[in-house]
C-alpha cells in the first residue's frame, strides 16, 4: 500500500489524499504527514495555546466535512492547519507584512488589522511552507470574511472556523447542524452570525462579508 507521505510529493500536486486501495486518510495519518508536523511543530512556537487547539480543532471538523462532502480531505487539513498562521502577528507587524509584500488593502482592512492575518497567511503559506494550491490558498484568503463564489473547500474552512468543538457563540449549534447537510445554508448562517456581531459592535463590515450573505441567501 503507498503511503501517505510517498503519494504527497509535492503541496501543489495533484490530490494526494487517497491511499492504493482509495481510502482517505484518517485525521491522525494526516497529522503525521512530514509536511502537517512541519506546520504544527511552527504553529505551536507561534500561537497562544488556546489558538493552537482552535486550529487542531478546525482541523478536525474541516477533514470531516470535506470526507462528508467528497472534498479532498488532505487540501482540507492543510487550509485548515494554516489558515491562523498569521495570528501570532501584531497589528503593527501584519500591516509591515503587508506593505512588505505590496498587497493592496480594501479601506476596511485598513482600519481592520484582525483581517489582515488571513491575508498576510496567504503569503506565509505560499513563501515558509511552499504551498501552492489555489483552494488551499483561496480557502487560507476568504476563512474570515468568506466572498461571492467560494468553492467546497473554502466554504469548509470557513465553517468550521465558525464551528468547530471548542466555539460557543450563540450560533454554533445550528451551524453545525447544517453542515454536514446543507453546506451552503451553514456558510449564510455563518454570514449571518458575524454581520450581527460587528452590527452590535459598531464596527465597519468588510463588503466580503455582505457577499456571502447575500449569494448564499438567494439559494435558501
Ligand atoms: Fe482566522
Ligand atoms: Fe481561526
Amino acid at each position: 500500500m503507498m503511503t501517505l507521505s510517498k503519494s504527497v510529493s509535492h503541496i501543489g500536486a495533484k490530490n494526494p489524499s487517497h491511499f492504493a486501495n482509495g481510502t482517505a486518510p484518517t485525521l491522525i495519518e494526516l497529522r503525521a504527514h512530514p509536511k502537517s508536523i512541519e506546520i504544527q511543530q511552527y504553529l505551536s512556537n507561534k500561537l497562544t495555546a488556546k489558538r493552537y487547539r482552535h486550529v487542531l480543532s478546525v482541523q478536525e471538523m474541516a477533514v470531516d466535512l470535506a470526507r462528508c462532502h467528497k472534498a479532498d480531505v488532505w487540501k482540507a487539513s492543510l487550509a485548515a492547519l494554516l489558515h491562523d498562521c498569521a495570528k501570532w502577528m501584531d497589528a503593527q507587524q501584519l500591516y509591515r507584512t503587508a506593505a512588505r509584500y505590496d498587497i493592496e488593502l480594501h479601506p476596511v482592512e485598513q482600519v481592520t488589522p484582525a483581517l489582515l492575518h488571513a491575508i498576510v497567511g496567504v503569503k506565509l503559506a505560499v513563501e515558509k511552507f511552499a504551498v501552492t494550491d489555489l483552494e488551499v490558498l483561496e480557502a487560507i484568503r476568504n476563512h474570515t470574511t468568506g466572498s461571492a463564489s467560494m468553492g467546497v473547500m473554502s466554504q469548509v474552512l470557513y465553517v468550521a472556523d465558525f464551528a468547530e468543538s471548542t466555539r460557543t457563540h450563540k450560533a454554533v449549534h445550528v451551524v453545525r447542524k447544517l453542515a454536514y447537510t446543507h453546506l451552503e445554508e451553514a456558510v449564510h448562517y455563518v454570514a449571518r452570525a458575524k454581520i450581527e456581531h460587528l452590527l452590535q459592535k459598531e464596527t465597519m463590515i468588510h463588503p466580503n462579508t455582505l457577499h456571502t450573505y447575500n449569494s448564499t441567501l438567494v439559494d435558501n
